[in-house]
């Protein structure tokens, strides 16, 4: 009997010695990011601005170092359980930073949501990530797509545009974003006609463009983003379009692309929750020290990164890199965390989405120049969300 306590006593020892351990080792930063297809060069702006913020705080989180573990989710839905899993369970991580693609984020939020594993969404919209789906362990860093659709729709009924065409990929950001921009254009007085759309990651616009050089709508509205968005405003502009139908988008229309779509893009008005030339001190020092750390321009992309990290930072370093341990307080003080963002200050609504201002955006050069305010503040109405 003695001999069974002793073994007993001394095994809890050993494994309260574990958990300590385990604490002063690395935290376990898993990336599931897509490093291949459209939304490629996505991904690594998002993983560069996250290492950016971090490195800024001394390559650490709360004190710990930062052991790195990626997949490439390829911006696959049906992917997206197994490779969310290889960090869930295969690399035990920590946290989860992921990813751009909606479809993929859903899968990933599920995951996240049945395992309790933090995760920080750096891009995708999916608005059920901080609506049916939301978990006290899940946080977005960007936007619900319900947002920039309506920031953008309010702005093209403010410029008078009465009949809208929306044109997008078939999944969920595409149909969320053009809910949002109906919602607010025909709020503003305007009617959405006929919706036109094609199955992701598809390029081939021409019958689209015919049916659109046809209706002639007064605007067309549209979803793209990455290689997608690059094709998409070229072959609007060579199809003659632009002189006709005024184009309009939210801004991943025109966000990491401008060089690629050139003489094609000029002009182009948007609305979203970043642009390249908001003349603030955070927002010029953040712009400084990502030229020269990666000798390339950041966008909305490194920018959602760069705030992920912020959150996870507030969190970690609250708790002095506990982050298992714990983890309650670390939800807690990312719940309340004010951003410093190079955007703009931004607090996180009750479902852990940004509340934060979205910006009118024209295409001057290679920059998405801010002239205005499309919304102050837009909170993301959290629907269908539990918490
Ligand atoms: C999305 O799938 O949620 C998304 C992808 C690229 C840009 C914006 C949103």
């Amino acid at each position: 009997m003695k001999n069974t306590l002793t073994f007993a006593v001394g095994a809890i020892a050993l494994a309260a010695h574990l958990t300590a351990a385990a604490q002063t080792g690395p935290v376990k930063v898993g990336l599931m990011l897509p490093a291949t297809g459209t939304f490629a060069a996505l991904g690594d702006m998002i993983e560069k601005g996250f290492k950016l913020a971090i490195d800024e705080q001394g390559g650490k989180l709360g004190g710990r170092e930062i052991q790195y573990f990626k997949v490439d989710d390829e911006s696959d839905p049906s992917k997206a359980t197994d490779n969310v899993n290889k960090l869930i369970k295969r690399d035990q991580v920590d946290v989860i930073i992921g990813t751009v693609h909606s479809g993929v984020a859903l899968g990933m939020a599920k995951a996240a949501k049945d395992s309790n594993t933090l995760l920080i969404v750096p891009n995708a919209g999916a608005d059920a990530v901080t609506g049916p789906m939301c978990a006290p362990n899940i946080f977005r860093s960007s936007f619900s797509n319900w947002q920039p659709g309506y920031a953008t729709g309010g702005v093209a009924a403010q410029k008078g545009y009465k009949k809208a065409m929306p044109l997008t990929w078939n999944y969920a950001a595409g149909a969320e974003t053009v809910k949002g921009f109906k919602e607010a254009f025909e709020k503003g007085g305007g009617k959405v006609t006929k919706d036109l759309n094609l199955p992701f990651p598809n390029v081939e616009f021409q019958a689209l463009l015919t049916q659109i050089a046809a209706e002639k709508p007064d605007v067309v509205f549209a979803f793209f983003a990455g290689g997608g968005a690059v094709k998409f405003v070229k072959d609007y502009d060579a199809a003659g379009l632009r002189k006709t139908v005024p184009l309009m988008g939210s801004g991943f229309l025109t966000d990491g692309t401008l060089e690629a779509q050139g003489a094609s893009a000029q002009g182009l008005i948007t609305a979203l929750h970043y642009g390249d030339e908001i003349n603030t001190p955070r927002n010029n020092a953040f712009r400084n020290k990502f030229a020269v750390t990666y000798k390339a321009n950041p966008d909305v992309y490194a920018l959602q990164g760069y705030d992920a990290a912020q959150m996870l930072l507030a969190g970690a370093n609250a708790v002095k890199g506990d982050v298992t341990g714990k983890r309650d307080a670390l939800i807690a003080a990312m719940r309340k965390v004010q951003i410093d963002s190079p955007r703009g200050k931004f607090t996180l609504s009750p479902q852990h989405n940004p509340t934060q201002d979205f910006y009118i955006r024209e295409v001057k050069g290679n920059y998405n120049v801010v002239t205005g305010i499309a919304v102050k503040a837009l909170a993301d109405p959290g629907r269908g969300c539990k918490m």
